[in-house]
């Protein structure tokens, strides 16, 4: 069988980062893309020479025809699509955020259609749905309704509706998968980054407030990568769309999980202010496609997190800028 092709979007992303780690382990053929062009992220991952083997491409999504031919003149036989706007990138610039999210995912889908990929995964997230006031099956089952508070939200509800549509007219299956807290090194942006920086400020011993309290669902940003991957693999007829479940918890424990563990850690968090999302997720409609769903146990991927950066903070590579960002 013909290697597969892979195209990443985002790849300069945190997720997009340990998806290129995971591809790179594998020996896949990938094509990197991205708008930014200094690989911060990926270099947190990868040394300069397996970064220097993928094939960059500077690929805004939002640009159709450049979109369709990139993936039609490298032969992309999977696409995992990560391009996108986090919460307050969209609430700052709702047309930016329409524009890279809506139009960059429909374009993605037409370079799909065009090429004929039967792998496509893209990120959805877990801001399409509302608050855990409004469901009543718990856990809460993938079919729950959307129910989006957010500009974002509504933006991903888009983005699921776009997967639907070109599914039952086209043809073209893809799996759109609803991350919630992602967390671990190379995870420095977006208010729900606080996990992940709690962790480096416990590997530093410093100081770090976590903005939210309430229950949360955490996944690992190495596992998220897999899962992304897993689901390209799938090659799914229709359209489905998974929630993500793996550690849930409440940020008081995951605090204090920090400090008990490393001594030197002054973590802290807010009291009474729970993310509007649902953390009870039900994880079968995932377990369905994939078998088994990636998943580090918290305990572990904080260790290995905590010893990562400090690999990262000793040899210069990172600085805790991003803690008072
Ligand atoms: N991190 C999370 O907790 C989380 C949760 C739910 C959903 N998601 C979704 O997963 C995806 C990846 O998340 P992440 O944490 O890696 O995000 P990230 O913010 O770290 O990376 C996003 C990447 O998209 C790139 N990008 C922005 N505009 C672009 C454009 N016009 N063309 C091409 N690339 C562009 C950015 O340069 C960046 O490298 C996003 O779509 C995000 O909405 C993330």
């Amino acid at each position: 069988m013909a290697k597969e092709t892979y195209l990443v979007t985002g790849a300069m992303g945190c997720i997009g980062a340990w998806v290129l780690r995971h591809l790179t382990d594998r020996g896949a053929r990938v094509i990197a893309t991205d708008l930014a062009t200094d690989p911060v992220r990926p270099r947190l991952l990868m040394s300069e020479e397996e970064i220097a083997a993928i094939t960059w491409h500077v690929l805004d999504v939002t640009d159709t025809r450049a979109v369709v031919d990139t993936v039609s003149a490298e032969g992309v036989t999977r696409i995992i699509h990560l391009a996108g706007l986090q919460i307050p990138f969209c609430r700052a610039n709702p047309p930016l955020g329409a524009a890279v999210n809506v139009t960059g995912t429909v374009n993605i889908f037409e370079a799909a259609r065009a090429s004929g990929v039967t792998g496509l995964a893209y990120a959805s997230s877990l801001a399409a749905l509302g608050p855990p006031d409004v469901y009543d099956t718990w856990p809460l089952p993938d079919s729950a309704g959307p129910d989006p508070h957010t500009l974002y939200g509504v933006y991903k509800v888009a983005n699921e509706g776009t997967a639907r549509i070109y599914a039952t007219d086209w043809g073209v299956g893809s799996i759109g998968l609803r991350p919630y807290v992602v967390y671990g090194v190379a995870r420095d942006q977006g208010v729900s980054a606080d996990c992940a920086k709690a962790i480096l400020a416990a590997a530093a011993g410093n100081a770090f407030h976590i903005r939210f309290s309430g229950e949360i669902a955490l996944q690992h940003a190495s596992d998220v990568a897999e899962i992304f991957i897993g689901c390209a693999d799938a090659q799914v007829t229709g359209a489905r769309v998974c929630n993500l479940r793996n550690d849930v918890i409440t940020v008081a424990d995951f605090t204090a999980l920090l400090n008990d563990r490393y001594p030197d850690a002054r973590i802290t968090c807010e009291k009474d202010t729970a993310l509007p999302f649902p953390a009870n997720l039900a994880g079968d409609g995932l377990a369905d496609l994939l078998g088994t769903v990636p998943h580090t146990p918290l305990d572990d991927a904080i260790e290995k997190d905590v010893a990562m950066y400090r690999k990262l903070l000793g040899e210069g590579k990172l600085t805790l800028d991003q803690l008072s960002d």
